[in-house]
């Protein structure tokens, strides 16, 4: 019974109600087949998919704690410049709200709608007529439903990372993009960094020859935000380490290095193993701060090998439970250059087998390759909007900029559904693995087959706008 209900919360109660009666759920080998079983029938036609243009984008945000309400702050230029209006606010405190509004009123003078009665209201924000785009930033256990039921009321969604949990999620995701023709973005903003972007524009101008590996993590401590009452609504992140153990915020590092290994676009994910080390560093912290939880089955180290259907390899680790700087590593290496990151560091092969001189740029030769490969719409947006500076050092403006411009110009978006619920299908695997010895599994083909077609780099497009 614990086994059942353990899968049913990785995999979804209705993909397990398909497995033979005969099936062993105990027996870890059944699991590749179980997880094939999960397939629904997708076609991959939200790929390159767009709608009409819409002059002036309407966002309802439902969800604004610490992510809503910095989300909120990226609109202020695109506001100011007639490109987007927020029309409708939701949260279930009533104090959330209050500030929002306070601070929407900064620049733009029509007053938002506000839905806050209850745990359910955000439908009504849904339901508003003028809405256009749902932006979900709530926690993560609502961002699957909420875009279900946006999408299923005719809105555009763009969820917060991760963008769902089970695989069942996955592909309810996908169905119902492909069957209501809704866009559905996760909004994976480190994709917009300006370190990431610039790797990428190397690898797409060639500087890295062809890509063999690449890595990316979620290296944070967040032991001193997960312990403090009300810094997370009802301790929802901390009550995650209670129960589960994987890697449970793949995207951060995941969705630059899809890009730089074109994932969705020529090359797909094709299995993947994952391990968790011991416990101790979260325990121990939750005990001197008399946190109400103590005991987590989270391990504090979790690594993820995926193996790509073109013999490529990305390891993935998380870990917020210690004590140490911020990473995500952003590591590739290709067949003519490597980058670290973390800081950022940048080694071009000069084509010599030798027995040493394998050294990093130097801080001035390093320059250069950063100043000639600034990606142009880094470039650009540098030098257009003072708004550049904003949210997590410019990635988060640059993410709803290009979101909304998208929207407002009736082009495909940067992310497709595809890539969102592939990078994170990454978490519900891992969970699977780690709870199995690290048996390794098959990783599903949610865009139904067109990643072996489809190759625009959507993100690297510039789009032309006033
Ligand atoms: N991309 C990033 O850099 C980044 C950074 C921080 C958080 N996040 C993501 O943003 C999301 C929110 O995280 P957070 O740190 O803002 O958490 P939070 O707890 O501060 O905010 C969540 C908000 O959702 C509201 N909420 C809960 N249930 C609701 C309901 N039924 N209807 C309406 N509102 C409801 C809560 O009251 C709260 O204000 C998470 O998915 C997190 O992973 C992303």
């Amino acid at each position: 019974m614990e086994r059942k209900k353990f899968l049913q919360s990785l995999i979804g109660s209705s993909a397990l109600l398909a497995i033979p009666g005969s099936r062993d759920l105990n027996d870890e080998y059944a699991l590749p087949e179980i997880i094939r079983n999960t397939k629904k029938a997708v076609t991959g036609e939200m790929v390159g998919f767009s709608v009409d243009a819409i002059d002036k984008v309407k966002v309802g945000i439902i969800g604004l704690g610490n992510r809503g309400s910095t989300l909120l702050e990226m609109f202020q230029w695109l506001i100011e410049n007639d490109r987007a209006e927020v029309v409708a606010f939701s949260d279930v405190e009533q104090a959330k709200v209050d500030r929002s509004v306070e601070k929407l009123a900064q620049w733009q003078k029509k007053k938002p709608k506000t839905y806050s009665k209850n745990e359910d209201d955000w439908k009504n924000l849904v339901k508003q007529d003028d809405v256009d785009l749902v932006l979900i930033c709530t926690p993560w256990r609502l961002h699957t439903p909420m875009a279900l039921y946006g999408m299923r009321n005719g809105k555009h969604v763009a969820s917060e990372v991760p963008i769902s949990y089970t695989l069942e999620e996955c592909w309810e995701l996908v169905e119902t993009a492909e069957q209501t023709k809704r866009h559905c973005i996760m909004i994976e903003n480190c994709c917009y960094n300006e370190e990431e972007m610039f790797v990428l524009n190397m690898i797409e101008n060639g500087v890295f020859g062809d890509i063999t590996h690449a890595e990316g993590a979620y290296l944070h401590d967040l032991r001193a935000f997960m312990l403090t009452k009300d810094y997370y609504h009802d301790w929802w992140r901390l009550k995650q380490h209670v129960s589960r153990d994987g890697n449970f915020y793949t995207t951060h590092g995941l969705g630059p290095v899809s890009h730089y290994l074109h994932i969705g676009r020529g090359d797909t994910y094709s299995h993947l193993t994952s391990m968790s080390s011991r416990e101790l560093n979260l325990s121990t912290a939750a005990k001197k701060t008399g946190a109400p939880y103590t005991e987590f089955k989270c391990g504090d180290m979790n690594t993820t090998l995926i193996k790509t259907e073109k013999g490529k390899t990305i390891m993935l680790q998380f870990d917020v439970h210690t004590g140490r700087p911020y990473s995500r590593i952003n590591k590739v290496v290709g067949t003519k250059a490597v980058h670290d990151g973390y800081p950022s560091r940048l080694y071009i092969d000069k084509d010599e087998i030798a027995f040493s001189g394998h050294n990093w740029l130097k801080q001035e030769e390093y320059d250069k390759y950063r100043q000639e490969y600034m990606h142009p719409i880094i470039r650009k947006l540098k030098t257009t909007s003072e708004s550049f500076k904003q949210g997590h050092g410019g990635m988060d403006f640059v993410m709803i900029y290009r979101l909304i411009t998208c929207l407002n110009l009736g082009v495909p978006l940067d992310i497709n559904v595809y890539d969102s619920v592939m990078w994170s299908a990454v978490t519900p695997m891992s969970e699977l693995s780690v709870a199995s010895k690290s048996i390794s599994l098959p990783f599903p083909d949610f865009t139904g087959g067109t990643w072996k077609m489809h190759d625009v780099m959507e993100i690297n497009r510039e789009l032309e706008t006033a």
